[in-house]
């Protein structure tokens, strides 16, 4: 009888490859995808470190799981539980400690040794949370496409840059690009399975330096100009990425690629200088803006996406209100924003001046109403143009797609299934906070 697993991601989409990559690992094994943990004979969590909250889920998600292995176990069966990803690096031997029902933890950098470590998990309790030497991806399986129209593609890991709040640089370790070719070679193959749309993926994609074709360093630009010459490929995304490094090739690829999608996440933090510097982000809020200005002039249409923290250490009302100008200024299409969450082992969690509890919830809601006024204005403006929505899959309601803007948008329209995978020019109707919905071109012709 085939083994059953189950994976459940948290964190970013680096997760969500990361997941689908142990898939290809473990079905040469005999392994098939569960869609519950119940009963399967491996339940891979699959952790995300960047926020406490974010942390604490694991341990309360163990605590289920520890009971639905405890039951298995009385029916004379047997389940291994596994953590990975950054929680998993960061505090494996805690997770070991805290969790005895834990068999295997493993870092993001060892996942390929998994075959290897559920062999010797048994019984032994196995940590493995090196940074291997040899990058792993030379060590992967050819990667399986998604089932669907879009993928996530990992072209670049780690980060080299030490945001005094953040655990990436600590979690991931240090920077590295994929080739070229490798990258090349795992989108033909997504594409020749049916992806229309692929996202290239990196916690900081465009640093990318990989090996060319020529055997000479390429940058995000040029790899993207690359993947655009594939016949079949009608989308190019990319996240997530740091304002330093938006060199001159990427912003012309904006201009001159028309796959690349105008729609970027541009995470500025705060949009005060004196915070920039405590949070050694190593780029100013004017820097920000002359940023957007450059891409917008490329592409006047590009919506830009954003990470915002409040109430970082030292943060005054001040320097809030200066989150709130940039803001206010660049106009967000939509945006993530957090409390400031101290991470141990992170400089700011020991810096001076960290702000209560009841300030940073009150940042917080100011900071969301205006964002989510802006994400509704852009919305709302769109309402009345015709764009190429991508469909991606059924909706809700009967003989409605689901399908995407090239601004990211969820747009919902009546259409039948054969336009799934397919592009089409569609009215935008109505605007919510969080969707558009629009009618095919053609349909409203009629
Ligand atoms: N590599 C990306 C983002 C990685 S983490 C970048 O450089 O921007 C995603 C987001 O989580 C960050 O942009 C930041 O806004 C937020 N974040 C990271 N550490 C955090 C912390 N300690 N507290 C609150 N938010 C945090
Ligand atoms: Fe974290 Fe900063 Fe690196 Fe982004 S650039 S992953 S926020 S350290
Ligand atoms: Fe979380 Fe690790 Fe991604 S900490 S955001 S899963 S890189």
């Amino acid at each position: 009888m085939a083994k059953r697993v189950f994976i459940k991601t948290y964190g970013c989409q680096m997760n969500v490859y990361d997941s689908a990559r142990m898939v290809d690992l473990l079905v040469p094994l005999g392994f098939l995808v569960a869609d519950t943990p119940q009963d399967a004979d491996l339940v891979i969590l699959n952790t995300c470190h960047i926020r406490e909250k974010a942390a604490e889920k694991v341990y309360s998600e163990l605590g289920l799981i520890r009971r639905m292995k405890a039951a298995k176990a009385r029916r004379g069966g047997n389940m291994m539980i596994a953590v990975a990803g950054c929680v998993a690096q960061a505090e494996g031997a805690e997770i070991m400690r805290r969790a005895p029902c834990v068999d295997l933890v493993f870092g993001p950098q060892s996942y390929h040794r998994l075959p290897e470590l559920i062999a010797r998990a048994p019984g032994a309790g196995v940590l493995d949370t090196s940074f291997s030497a040899e990058p792993k991806f030379d060590y992967l399986p050819e990667a399986t496409a998604p089932q669907g129209v879009t993928a996530f593609l990992t072209v670049q890991e780690g980060c080299d840059k030490f945001c005094s709040f953040c655990v990436v640089p600590y979690t991931r370790g240090a920077e590295y690009s994929r080739p070229v070719a490798q990258v090349l070679a795992e989108a033909r193959h997504f594409i020749g399975d049916g992806v229309r749309e692929i996202t290239l993926l990196g916690q900081n994609v465009n640093a990318y330096h990989g090996e060319g074709l020529d055997g000479r360093e390429c940058g995000l630009g040029r790899l993207i100009r690359t993947l655009a010459e594939l016949p079949g490929l009608d989308r190019i995304r990319y996240t997530t990425s740091h304002p330093r490094d938006v060199d001159d090739e990427l912003i012309a690829a904006h201009r001159e690629v028309p796959q690349l999608m105008p729609f970027l996440h541009l995470p500025v933090q705060s949009g005060s200088d004196r915070v920039l510097i405590l949070m050694n982000r190593r780029h100013t809020a004017g820097d920000y803006r002359r940023i957007v200005e450059r891409l917008r002039s490329a592409r006047s249409d590009l919506a830009l996406s954003s990470d915002l923290i409040v109430g970082y250490p030292g943060e005054t009302d001040e320097d809030f209100q200066a989150t709130l100008d940039l803001v206010g200024e660049v106009r967000f299409a939509q945006a993530f924003s957090f409390k400031y969450s101290p991470r141990p082992g992170t400089p700011a969690a020991s810096a001076a001046g960290q702000i209560a509890e009841q300030v940073k919830s009150e940042r917080l809601a100011a900071l969301q109403l205006l964002l989510a006024r802006q994400q509704r204005d852009f919305n709302e403006a769109c309402v009345g143009r015709v764009l190429p929505v991508l469909f991606e899959k059924p909706g809700r309601r009967e003989g409605q797609l689901v399908g995407r803007s090239p601004y990211l948008q969820s747009v919902h329209v009546a259409a039948s299934a054969d336009r799934i995978g397919k592009i089409a020019p569609t009215l935008m109707s109505g605007a919510s906070a969080n969707s558009l919905s629009g009618s095919l071109v053609e349909a409203v012709a009629i």
